[in-house]
């Protein structure tokens, strides 16, 4: 069985990403693909609990807590889903993965870009997705787009300087990987992300 492959959507909150969501998993079932959509914080009954507690704008979890959950949260959704998809030949697409950590709890919050890598290497070993799509956009698209949107959650209420440093942290991640994670301009009109998006799935994917 050919194992399958693990994408990833990442960016900041108003970046697209929900948009593109829509319509990858039909793309790749269009391709002969089998596909398994999940998202975090989520994807597991235990992480879709925790994602209810760090999205409640009504409490403020210490940053360290906060990866902690999110890496609990992760050990439990590669061990009961996303690994046994992949080797079962699935295509794993999820919304959000660890670069969010690093981006949000670091880049945002401030905790040592070290200590999540500490986490990452013990809950993920060497594995990576074999894609991350990140849409890029400047904290005050993101920002206006949210607030045009819905009621914000817990993350999605944070300033400027905050979400300006969250892209920072995208970016870092994306210098430190540049082949798997893509950039792409989120601040294109949807055609034409739409169309980079498709270019760079085939490219990578079904080379
Ligand atoms: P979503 O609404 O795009 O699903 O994302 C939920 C929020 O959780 C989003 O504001 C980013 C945040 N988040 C983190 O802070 N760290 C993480 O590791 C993940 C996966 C999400």
């Amino acid at each position: 069985m050919t194992r399958g492959k693990f994408i990833t959507l990442e960016g900041m909150d108003g970046a697209g990403k929900s948009t593109h969501l829509s319509w990858i998993p039909g793309f790749l079932v269009a391709r002969g693909v089998k596909v398994r959509l999940t998202r975090e914080p989520g994807g597991t009954p235990l992480g879709e609990r925790l994602r209810e507690l760090m999205l409640d704008k009504h409490q403020k979890l210490h940053a360290e807590t906060e990866a902690l959950l999110m890496f609990a949260a992760r050990r439990e959704h590669l061990a009961k889903v996303i690994l046994p998809a992949l080797e079962a030949g699935e295509w794993v697409v999820c919304d959000r993965f660890t670069d969010a950590t690093f981006a949000y709890q670091s880049g945002g919050s401030g905790l040592a870009w070290d200590r999540i890598a500490m986490l990452e290497n013990w809950v993920q070993g060497s594995l990576q997705p074999d894609l991350t799509l990140y849409f890029d956009v400047p904290s005050e698209v993101g920002k206006a787009r949210t607030q045009a949107a819905r009621e914000p959650d817990r993350f999605e209420q944070e300033g400027r300087s905050f979400f300006d440093r969250v892209r920072e942290g995208y970016l870092r991640r994306a210098r430190e990987m540049p082949q798997r994670v893509q950039i792409i301009d989120g601040t294109e009109t949807l055609e034409k992300v739409k169309q980079s998006v498709e270019n760079i799935i085939l490219s990578i994917c079904f080379k």
